[in-house]
Parts: C-alpha cells; structure tokens; sequence
C-alpha cells in the first residue's frame, strides 16, 4: 500500500517535471526570454541611471532571498522535527505555551532593522544619483523638454533655435548624443503622463502645472523603446516612443537635417493631365490587429533608423505634389505643421520630417508605406480616442484612395 502510494506520487512529479520542461523548452526558443533581454528590458541596462536603478533592485531581492531561505528553513525543521509520529501524540496535549525569549526577539527586530537599513543606503543613493545629473557632468550634459499629449510626445530641443521658427521640435522619436547625459524636462499638455526608457531610465511623471525632471544617459549608440508608465485614457498602452542615441557626428549631422525646412520634392515640368500612377494597391485591406512591425527593427534597429534618414528611390514627384496639395485641401494643415511648406498647425505632431523617422501613430506603428496608410485610413481603428480621428469627423474630411496614396507619398517624402 505504502509503495503503491509512493509510486503514484512519483507518477505526478514526474508528469509535472515533463509538463515543465515541455515548457521551458517551448520558452527556451526565445531566445530573448531567457536572456531576459527584449525591447523593454529593466535587467540589460545600457545607462548610469538604470543601471543605477537596477542595482537597487538586486540588493532587495538577495535581502529578501536571503530571508525567505532562513525563515523556510526553520519553518521545515520545526514541521519535521516536532511532527506527531505515533497516535498517542497525535492526541496529546500542547505543551503549555511560552512568553517569547526575550533574546530571541530582541534578536529579531535588530535583524530587521539590519535588513531595512541594508536595504535603505543603496536605495536613498540612489535617489540622489537618478535625480539629477551629477555636479561633475553637469558641463557636458545636453537638455530637452519631453510633453505628454494624449497620445503621443513632443520633444523640444531649447538649445537648437531656428530663425523664425523658435526650438527645433520633434515628435515621438528623441535623437540624442550618446556618451552625455541628458536632462529632460518632463511636461503635459492635458492629463498625467509618465516617462520611461526601461534600459536606460525612469519613470517620472509628467504631471498638469509641475516641473518635473529626469536624466539618465546612453552609454552606447543604439535604438530604444519608450512608453508611458501612467494610464492616461483609451490609447494609454499604445503611448509609446524612441529614443535614438547617436555618435557626435551623426548626431550633428541629424541636427542640421532636422534644423533645415522640410525637403520639397519639386513636381514634374511637364504637368500630366492623367491622375498620376498608384504606387502600391493596399487598397484598404489592413488587419485590424496586426503589430504594424516587420522584422528589420528587431534585428538591427539603429541600421534600419539610418536608413530611414534618406530619400526612398523611385519616388512618384508628380504623386507628391498632389499630395502637398492635398495637405491643405483637406485641413491637415490645421493641427499639423511642416515647416518650410506654409504649414503651421500646433495641436498635432510636427511633421517637417516625418518620412526620416521609423515610426507613426505615437510610435506604435513602423513608418512604412502599408502602416502609414492604413492610419490615414482610420486613425480610430489603430489607435481609439485619438484626436485625428475626432478631426476627421469634426471637418468632415473624407478621403478617397487616390487621396490617401498621394498623401502618404507626400509625408514620406519628407525627410
Ligand atoms: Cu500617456 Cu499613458
């Protein structure tokens, strides 16, 4: 009987080691799982100040680890050892009970003290660290202003002005210098916001009538994705954006592309009377649910944004001019600016260079021919709540295919 007992036992553990490794081997093709490296990694830091906050992270769990392991093995010797074995035991009596040992629980409450205060220099330090940049880097550190709209950011950059124009303004993709600290002034245009790199910093708040700041650094060249950390109405989740770290040169390089008007692809002298050739044929067959993401920003997504920096070849000019028209016509214009083209709307993203950045829609879309299209479609069926959508109602503006096409090479057109 004993045996039989034993031996179904064994049969269970045996099936739930299977069952576990049939999993863990399932996992184990991703191979990102195990690395605990994916895009939005908080353990494979590539900054000061997450790695800073990560830090603060390892030494709670190998406090608390250490704990756990103490507390379960006295909990397993005292079940083991004072465990009824004969009937008679079963039935006996408790001992009367004890009023605690006084050194016992002094000894008690010293290890707790102990385990806080372990637990508490690393992470005050670290609040000072993360808060702001240190006095010695203060020289070389390189300044922006991050604000929260719902749903997408703005980054202002108060260093680069240009002539009439004010602050070089950008939207949803943050170019910086790598090697250098970045201080970023955190701002709301409308509810809370929250700012977070995971491997490289955060989350700070971006809160209505406050100044907040964070500051954090790319140690390396290199592509990341933001979020925002703090639900702020229908799209929340799908509030994200980049951060994009360059060396000194190419980072100057990007300034003066972005400092300068949007490129303007001059139309064909000779004007075609006949409505100018469809580049592709979508014609509106986008899955509702797909990710909007193909392969080449997971594999070498710094590469792919560089890419993105130049002009696509075998653009349709004649397309395009139809398309900057069409900016107007349909009131684009009236929440979008592009700087250069007359354009100066306020209230929706910056496009001046739209077409040079990877993504769209809050960065939750990559920025290519397909994606762009189908968010001109129905702006409410990628991101619900948002506010082109509610403009396309408002005014009324209804787009044909031909005009989504000539638009789409018109936005993409500007780099
Ligand atoms: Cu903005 Cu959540």
């Amino acid at each position: 009987m004993r045996l039989a007992t034993i031996l179904s036992s064994a049969a269970h553990w045996s099936r739930a080691v299977l069952a576990v490794g049939a999993v863990s081997l399932l996992s184990a093709c991703d191979y990102n799982f195990w690395r605990m490296d994916g895009h939005q990694s908080t353990i494979k830091v590539e900054g000061p100040v997450a790695k800073s906050q990560l830090d603060v992270f390892y030494v709670t769990c190998w406090v608390t680890l250490v704990i756990f392991i103490l507390v379960g093995a006295v909990l397993a010797y005292a079940s083991i050892k004072f465990k009824a074995r004969t009937p008679e035991e079963e039935k006996a009596i408790p001992p009367e009970q004890g009023h605690g040992n006084p050194l016992i629980e002094i000894g008690l409450i010293g290890a707790s003290v102990l385990a806080l205060v372990v637990i508490a220099i690393p992470t005050l330090k670290g609040i000072w660290y993360t808060y702001d940049v240190p006095e010695d880097r203060k020289a070389d550190t390189y300044e922006v202003t991050a604000t929260g709209y719902q749903w997408w950011f703005k980054f202002d950059y108060p260093s680069e002005q240009i002539a009439g124009a004010g602050a070089l303004t950008t939207a949803n993709e943050l170019v910086i210098p790598a090697g250098r600290p970045v201080r970023v002034n955190l701002r709301t245009i409308d509810v809370i916001h929250s700012f977070w790199i995971p491997k490289l910093a955060g989350k700070v708040d971006m809160i209505p009538n406050r100044a907040n700041h964070l500051w954090f650094q790319a140690d390396q060249p290199g592509y990341y994705w933001g979020q925002c950390a703090e639900f702020c109405g229908d799209s929340h989740a799908v509030m994200r954006f980049r951060v994009i770290a360059l060396g000194p040169k190419d980072f100057n390089d990007w300034l003066t592309q972005q400092t300068s008007p949007a490129r303007d692809v001059a139309p064909p002298r000779v004007a075609t009377k006949d409505a100018p050739k469809v580049q592709f044929a979508s014609l509106r067959t986008f899955k509702q649910n797909e990710t909007g993401h193909t392969a080449k920003y997971d594999t070498s997504p710094l590469d792919a944004w560089k890419a993105q920096q130049f002009p696509e070849k075998g653009e349709n000019a004649a397309l395009i001019a139809q398309g900057k028209a069409l900016f107007k016509e349909k009131a684009c214009l009236s929440c979008h600016e592009v700087r250069g083209h007359g354009y100066a709307g306020i209230s929706g993203p910056t496009l001046t260079h739209f077409g040079s950045r990877s993504t769209l829609a809050g960065a939750l879309l990559e920025n290519n021919t397909e994606q762009l299209h189908r968010w001109i479609h129905n702006p409410e069926s990628v991101k619900p709540g948002n506010k082109m959508a509610k403009g396309y109602i408002d005014n009324n503006i209804k787009l044909t295919n031909e005009d989504e096409v000539a638009l789409v090479a018109y936005l993409q057109s500007l780099k």
